[in-house]
């Protein structure tokens, strides 16, 4: 179990707050609320005005979250929830609009650190991943039962991982003789099929992010998620998404130029289908990344991505 001096260095803090720009009496949501350092400060900044609604699908995190801000702010509210049910959480709450929506994708440092979580493969732990550990399926049981092919591909697909088929092979061989129980089993076997190179990320690395996005589902909804979130959004309201994978920053960017009223089917003029409806306007041209420094204080920094936009007045705003 993690203890209240948790280390939480949130990921390009003051970008997200300027993009942000917490204003006064206003109604935040951080979907994904971790550890609460982007909470903290956006707490700070409404300066006991407003309120901030926080989500994570992971109840260790809010526990530890509600430790260190619980007692320091009354308009903060923290919910178990997936950030996927936003619209039926902010219904029950009976909020309308809200000013400004933050999504921190991705792991915590505090899962990554937690070897009974079994994120890790620089920890011995059970293979486990789940954010929600209300959640049936962990990795143990996608190691055991997926088809080898299943597992390739999803090595393949959420890892980019070249030696797939190869780990994917070695897994099943492995399994036969003895079912997959700790974050060790896996890193030796992806270790032996790719072998140790001087690099500093460890071979295991791919394979353990594809299995975790698998476990929890990560990209699925994301789309209508973002579009959801942005019809939650008051006019002026912002959305702000950091990402740390290649895949999810094409689905935001994707996103936000189809609801900014972009092609994103780039055929001929006369042949696009997109609807072109307006809805946000983009703030950020091009992906903001962390400058050296902080990926030199804080390494898990160095491939965030954040994108923001702003609700622009529409019929349906
Ligand atoms: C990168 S961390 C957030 C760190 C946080 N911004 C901070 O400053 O401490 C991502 C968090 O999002 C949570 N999460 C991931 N997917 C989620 C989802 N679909 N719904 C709710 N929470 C989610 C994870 O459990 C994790 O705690």
């Amino acid at each position: 179990m993690i203890g209240t001096a948790v280390e939480h260095l949130p990921v390009l803090l003051s970008q997200v707050l300027s993009f942000l720009r917490v204003k006064e009496g206003g109604i935040y949501v951080d979907c994904t609320q971790g550890l609460g350092g982007h909470s903290e400060e956006i707490l700070l900044q409404l300066d006991g005005t407003g309120q901030l609604i926080a989500l994570d699908r992971d109840q260790e995190a809010l526990d530890t979250a509600r430790q260190r801000l619980g007692s320091r702010f009354h308009n903060l509210q923290a919910f178990q929830e997936n950030f996927k049910d936003l619209p039926n959480l902010l219904s029950r709450l009976e909020v309308g609009g809200v000013d400004g929506c933050l999504v921190d994708l991705g792991v915590s440092s505090h899962q990554l650190d937690s070897a009974e979580r079994g994120f890790s493969f620089r920890l011995e732990g059970p293979i486990d991943m789940r954010m929600d550990t209300r959640q049936h399926t962990t990795a143990a049981q996608l190691l055991n039962q997926l088809p080898e092919e299943d597992l390739a591909g999803i090595f393949w697909r959420y890892g980019e991982e070249k030696a797939a088929r190869k780990i994917a092979t070695a897994i099943v061989g492995h399994r036969k003789l003895s079912p997959f129980r700790t974050t060790t089993d896996l890193a030796q076997i992806v270790e032996k099929v790719k072998g140790r190179t001087q690099r500093s990320i460890h071979p295991a690395t791919l394979v353990f992010q594809a299995l975790r996005i698998e476990v929890n589902q990560e990209l699925a909804g994301l789309e209508e998620f973002l579009q959801q979130a942005i019809s939650l959004l008051a006019p002026e309201g912002r959305l702000v998404v950091v990402s740390f994978h290649s895949l999810e920053d094409r689905i935001v960017k994707t996103v936000f130029r189809k609801e900014a009223g972009k092609c994103v089917c780039f055929q001929p003029a006369g042949l696009c289908a997109c609807p072109r409806v307006e809805r946000v306007r983009i703030l950020t041209r091009k992906p903001v990344t962390p400058a050296r420094q902080e990926i030199e204080s804080n390494p898990r920094a160095r491939s965030a991505k954040l994108r923001a936009v702003e609700k622009i007045e529409t019929a349906d705003s």
